[in-house]
């Protein structure tokens, strides 16, 4: 029977960290993965760069039945605590936008960063290591794999959220968490395309690779940045920050340009220039292909002078207050986070223990606790894991 003070179930970025964190602090450490590869998420994230902090990250840029929980792991690890670790191994880096931190080089640098500290820590990793059945024992737990038995005294749940499961993603967390009695939120793909049917998937399929800087508002939700089309719907920044705030069924208000009154901009417009055509007009504010399209949709076409205060109020609200129902999302298929997950009441916002059960600890995305776009997620699974760690 394999033996470890510490058994952390999944090897992604908040296994591996909190298997560093305690092997520094000598435990003897089993990092356990199903996969053939550790830290696949990494590999892919920030389209292979990954941005794997921002700069900003804060309390307010994460989703929880709890808001507050996230502000004790944050205090205790944050941003800047990471980017010296990246500095420390070398690994060049910049800031792409809003304070989102990306390798200059290949994300591959900070999977290698992690497991030349885990190797440094004694952290034995054992991948292509299922586990089927977890029991508590009489000074910890007893787990079964297809390695044989394992015993340990902290079990560590860093198995990640449901997305892409084709990179091994399984609802497996959620699972032991149900076996322990520990209540869940519901989850839902966050971070993740729009689609739609009908007109408005004819129209988004036309104008596919354009691109507005658009601000999106859904409940409480409301973000500035790029909005895409795409041949399936929506996408872009904009669009996979408000997903995260979107419920089915509701709608979501899009403003695509949203520096300018198109009301006014548009009756002034026509008191200057009323020979200017509207679409000519429109295109100076959007790309053309979209300028052309709401102004056919709305069926204001030609001469500014032409047009009544009733047919530009309509028009500019195609533009500055457009609002849809998306059908549906891309799902956990593209889906980059999973929101919620095991619910923060049963853990210590501190430790990430399970109150219920001494010895077990949730970290990273398998938490209720789902961060923006933009290097959030990865802060919240160094600074669970980092947590963690400091118990286990
Ligand atoms: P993660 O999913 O990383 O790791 C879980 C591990 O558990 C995996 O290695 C998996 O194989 C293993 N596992 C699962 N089930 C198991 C089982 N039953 N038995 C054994 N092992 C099991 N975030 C960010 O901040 N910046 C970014 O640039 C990006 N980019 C990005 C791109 C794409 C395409 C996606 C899908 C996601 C992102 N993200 C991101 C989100 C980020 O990748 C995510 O939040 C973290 O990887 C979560 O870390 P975890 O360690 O919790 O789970």
């Amino acid at each position: 029977m394999l033996q470890a003070d510490v058994v952390v179930l999944g090897a992604g970025a908040a296994g591996l960290f909190c298997a560093i964190e305690a092997g520094r602090r000598g435990r003897r450490v089993l990092l356990l993965d199903h996969a053939r590869k550790p830290a696949e998420k990494i590999r892919i994230s920030g389209g292979g760069r990954c941005n794997f902090t921002n700069r900003h990250a804060a309390p307010d840029r994460f989703l929880s039945a709890n808001p507050k929980f996230c502000i004790s792991a944050l205090r205790q690890y944050d941003q800047f605590a990471f980017i010296k670790r990246v500095e420390k191994h070398n690994i060049a880096y910049h800031e792409k936008t809003l304070g989102q931190l990306f390798c200059d080089g290949s994300s591959q640098q900070i999977i290698d960063m992690l497991l030349t500290e885990a190797g440094e820590a004694g952290v034995e990793l054992l991948l292509e290591t299922s586990v089927e059945t977890i029991e508590r024992s009489a000074d910890g737990f007893l787990l079964n794999s297809n390695r044989g038995d394992i015993s340990c005294r902290s079990l560590v749940i860093a198995t990640g959220g449901k997305s892409i499961p084709k990179m091994g993603a399984t609802a497996f967390g959620y699972q032991v968490a149900e076996q322990f009695g520990l209540a869940l939120e519901p989850t839902r793909a966050g971070l993740v395309p729009f689609t739609f049917e009908g007109d408005i998937k004819e129209s988004c399929r036309e104008l596919s690779g354009a691109s507005v800087q658009a601000e999106a508002r859904c409940g409480k939700g409301r973000f500035r940045e790029a909005l895409l089309f795409t041949h399936r719907g929506l996408s872009g920044p904009a669009v996979l920050q408000i997903s995260s705030y979107w419920q089915e069924g509701q709608a979501v208000t899009f403003d695509l340009c949203p520096d300018a009154d198109l009301f006014n901009l548009l009756k002034s417009g026509r008191a200057e220039n009323p020979k200017q055509n509207v679409e000519t007009l429109l295109a100076s504010l959007l790309p053309k292909r979209l300028a052309q399209d709401i102004a056919a949709e709305v069926g204001v076409e030609g001469r500014l002078a032409d047009q009544s205060d009733k047919k530009l109020r309509a028009l500019a609200d195609r533009i500055n207050r457009w609002q849809v129902v998306p059908s549906g999302t891309e799902g956990y298929r593209t889906a980059e986070v999973t929101l919620g997950g095991v619910s923060t009441a049963e853990l210590s916002s501190k430790t990430m223990e399970a109150k219920k059960v001494p010895g077990l600890y949730f970290i990273g995305e398998v938490v209720d606790v789902t961060g923006f776009l933009g290097g959030y997620n990865f802060q919240w699974a160094w600074s669970s894991a980092y947590c963690a760690g400091q118990y286990v």
